[in-house]
């Protein structure tokens, strides 16, 4: 197995997706595999879905990258807001390590969506602060200044109107509720504009899979700074959980 072929897995509040990557060029070698996330998404049946993607995948390396839709300190679930609460204090890392017979690194996955993006995507050697939002689920974040990743940021849970902002913006308000690309992207607007004012970035680079349809809400995004989509669009996940991996396992990559 080429050592610069590494399996990214990111997963998500509605699914486990997966694929070999590439991590000099970001290509995906396989197919993407996409698995609903269990129902409820505990870690005894989110770890049986990541050996199924394993097996379907059918890969052969000793690494896996994992990008998880929580906070990630040193390989362990810190908060738990679209999965079961049985996953705070969760090893991550030891599950899914067991279930694969793989070294698994985590890490929050917007972080791996935004690593993907500032090393192969909309955000290459852009200096300044950038912020990537992942819009889905819920809105994650990964912030960085100077190319260098501020991790678990969470900048989908400062409260708008009373609630998380997630509550008030993500993807998944704008489907349960109906809104209107307009209501929607007036929603999201505003949220990024509070982001603007707190942090002043250079870019937004924008992801998850509501990303491919800016062409519907881009006229409701009034802001200064310059908005991108993901080059990768909602691939930066997995792309960004390889890259994770191999450097956490000292692969030389760039
Ligand atoms: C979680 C974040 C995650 C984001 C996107 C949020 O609800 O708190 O950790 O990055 O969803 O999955």
């Amino acid at each position: 197995m080429n050592e610069k072929h590494i399996l990214g897995i990111d997963i998500g509040g509605t699914g486990m997706k997966g694929a070999i990557i590439d991590i000099e060029t970001g290509e995906l070698l396989t197919a993407r595999l996409k698995i609903p996330t269990p129902q409820p998404p505990t870690p005894q049946a989110m770890s049986k879905v990541f050996g199924q993607l394993i097996n379907g995948i059918g890969y052969k390396g000793d690494i896996i990258g994992c990008g998880f839709p929580a906070i990630v300190k040193n390989g362990v679930a810190q908060s738990a807001a679209n999965i079961h609460k049985d996953w705070i204090h969760q090893d991550i890392q030891k599950l899914f390590s067991e279930v694969s017979n793989c070294q698994v690194h985590a890490l929050n996955d917007a972080d791996a969506a935004g690593m993907a993006e500032m090393k192969l995507g909309s955000g290459k050697g852009v200096e300044g602060t950038v912020i990537m939002i992942t819009i889905g689920t819920g809105l994650g974040s990964a912030l960085f200044s100077k190319g260098q990743l501020l991790p678990n940021t969470e900048l989908g849970h400062f409260k708008m109107h009373g609630q998380i902002a997630e509550h008030y913006a993500a993807n998944s308000v704008r489907k349960r509720l109906e809104l209107s690309w307009e209501e929607w992207g007036n929603r999201f607007n505003e949220y990024l504009t509070h982001l603007q004012f707190l942090f002043s970035p250079d870019l937004f680079i924008l992801g998850g899979g509501v990303c491919k349809k800016i062409e519907l809400y881009e006229q409701y995004l009034t802001l200064e700074t310059p908005i991108k989509k993901a080059t990768h669009q909602n691939n930066a996940g997995i792309i960004g959980s390889a890259i994770y991996a191999a450097e956490k396992s000292w692969v030389k990559t760039f």
